[in-house]
């Protein structure tokens, strides 16, 4: 078999580029020489502005309760029903190559294929976040970034912004506790982590809350473990993920929602569409609903991994947005990411079309268009049988009221930014205390300037007076 150009003409050779004479220049007209060097400039798409480091792994849903009182969702229709799925796991902060084993919220990123399209629930491994509207997503991930002077990321600017924004404590808190560096992406729980709407065919709605708890258990490294192991083998998750699959060791995710009838979410004691809050388990228990495995590694990591382009914005019928202003946010920031990353027909390819369903649009063209089209009318309305809207919407409209302004979210009555932070350190063991106190205070003596960590400081002891002087002490032991 010869190695040919990308025309398909046989190369002569791949060692020696083609010269004038022996020892001569080289010559224009080696095209093989010329294309296989332009190629290679143009290897790489730009990597994900977050979530840049990740690895994923297809595998199977298979859904073990009824759940159609609250859904229509047709790949929710009948226990036994399996759809195939690809998830993608990832750190937040680190560029491509950076290492696994840090302290980092982890992707979970999960798309069902199913027969009504692409289903992304595109979550972390925690159920809050650090901000609650995404107009302040941008400046949040430039201080978990590199500093635009020291080109590394900065103690400084990380607790600058978390103290000036107190509704990261509760996920700060969560972040320096024992969960905050798991062992591998397969000893860690996922999270929808935002409310969602479910549906039924008789149009009731449900707000919704997703939970993958691990089969495997949960299993965590100590700030010391993942120093060393980041060092000497940076790609550990990664390997892991694959080496557990090749074996036959298929990881498995026992899979819960939390489900809130429509008509509780006005008095339920907490916004529930505020992403830096959990709905505590004895508000509204978890319910088992499935299992989800993964059983196969993808071939190309590139073409699978690195150009797999999930949205928030891919529902089907059944299943919608709550009107959390984060995932409003995130309902454009994520196709706009890709028509930048990946181009206009990311769309297109192997790991995002649908799988189980067909895509009819009449969107076309475009940079790498694959003419899959053929000659079918490139309009609509047409009389020509083209494919045509079906008048239902995917999810239930939402009532709201008032002016258009820049509202925050509303605080239901006992909303702050500080009870379900407070509430975690005191559901924590002593021992827990201890080394989530030892974590924050080593990351918190880096930061140069007294006001700023005093600020971080003292949402801490709002949230608990306790945690709050323990934090402080640690703190000044370490300055000295
Ligand atoms: C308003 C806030 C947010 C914005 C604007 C935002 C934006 C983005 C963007 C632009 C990407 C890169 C997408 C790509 O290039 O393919 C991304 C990736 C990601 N984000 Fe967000 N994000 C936000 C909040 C969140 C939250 C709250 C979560 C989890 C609960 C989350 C989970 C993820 C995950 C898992 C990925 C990686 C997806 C993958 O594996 O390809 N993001 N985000």
């Amino acid at each position: 078999m010869s190695l040919t150009t990308e025309a398909g003409a046989p190369v002569a050779d791949n060692q020696n580029s083609e010269t004038a004479g022996v020892g001569g220049p080289v010559l224009v007209q080696d095209q093989h020489l010329i294309e296989k060097l332009a190629h290679f400039n143009r290897e790489r798409v730009p990597e994900r502005v977050v979530h840049a480091r990740g690895a994923g792994a297809y595998g199977t849903f298979t859904l073990t309760a009824d759940v159609t009182r609250w859904t229509r969702a047709a790949f929710l229709s009948e226990a036994g029903k399996q759809t195939e799925t690809f998830l993608r796991f990832s750190t937040v902060a680190g560029n491509l190559g950076s290492a696994d084993a840090v302290r980092d919220p982890r992707g979970f990123a999960l798309r069902f294929y199913t027969e009504d399209g692409n289903y992304d629930l595109v979550g972390n491994n925690t159920p809050v976040f650090f901000i609650k509207d995404a107009i302040k997503f941008p400046d949040f991930i430039h201080t978990q970034k590199r500093d635009p002077y020291t080109g590394s990321q900065e103690a400084d600017n990380v607790w600058d912004f978390w103290g000036l924004s107190p509704e990261s404590t509760h996920q700060v808190t969560w972040l320096f506790g024992d969960r905050g560096i798991p062992a591998s992406y397969r000893h860690m729980n996922g999270y929808g982590s935002h409310t969602y709407q479910w549906s039924n065919e008789a149009g009731e709605v449900f707000w919704v809350k997703y939970h993958f708890k691990t089969d495997q258990g949960i299993r965590n490294l100590t700030a010391a473990e993942a120093e060393t192991l980041a060092g000497k083998d940076p790609d550990s998750h990664q390997r892991d993920l694959r080496e557990a699959i090749e074996r036959g060791e298929f990881p498995r995710w026992t899979v819960q929602v939390q489900i809130m009838p429509a008509a509780d979410a006005a008095t339920y004691r907490f916004n529930p569409f505020d992403l830096t809050k959990v709905w505590p388990h004895e508000d509204y228990p978890p319910v088992e609903i499935g299992t989800l495995e993964l059983n196969r590694n993808p071939e190309n990591v590139f073409a699978e991994v690195e150009q797999a382009a999930f949205s928030p914005a891919n529902f089907v019928p059944g299943i919608g947005p709550s009107p959390d202003k984060m995932l409003q946010g995130r309902l454009f920031a994520y196709g706009d990411a890709h028509r930048y990353r990946v181009g206009i027909n990311a769309g297109q390819l192997p790991v995002n079309r649908p799988h189980a369903a067909t895509a009819r649009t009449y969107g076309r063209d475009g940079v790498l268009y694959d003419g899959r089209h053929g000659g079918a009318k490139n309009y609509e309305p047409n009389s020509f049988d083209g494919p045509k809207e079906t008048g239902r919407p995917l999810w239930q409209p939402v009532t709201v009221t008032g002016p258009t302004g820049d509202h925050p979210a509303p605080a239901h009555a006992e909303d702050d930014d500080f009870v379900q932070a407070g509430n975690l350190y005191r559901l924590m063991s002593e021992e827990e205390r201890e080394r989530l106190i030892t974590n924050l205070a080593g990351n918190l003596a880096g930061v140069t300037r007294e006001d700023i960590a005093a600020r971080a400081i003292g949402n801490f002891r709002r949230a608990d007076e306790d945690y709050g002087k323990r934090l402080e002490a640690a703190v000044q032991a370490l300055r000295g």
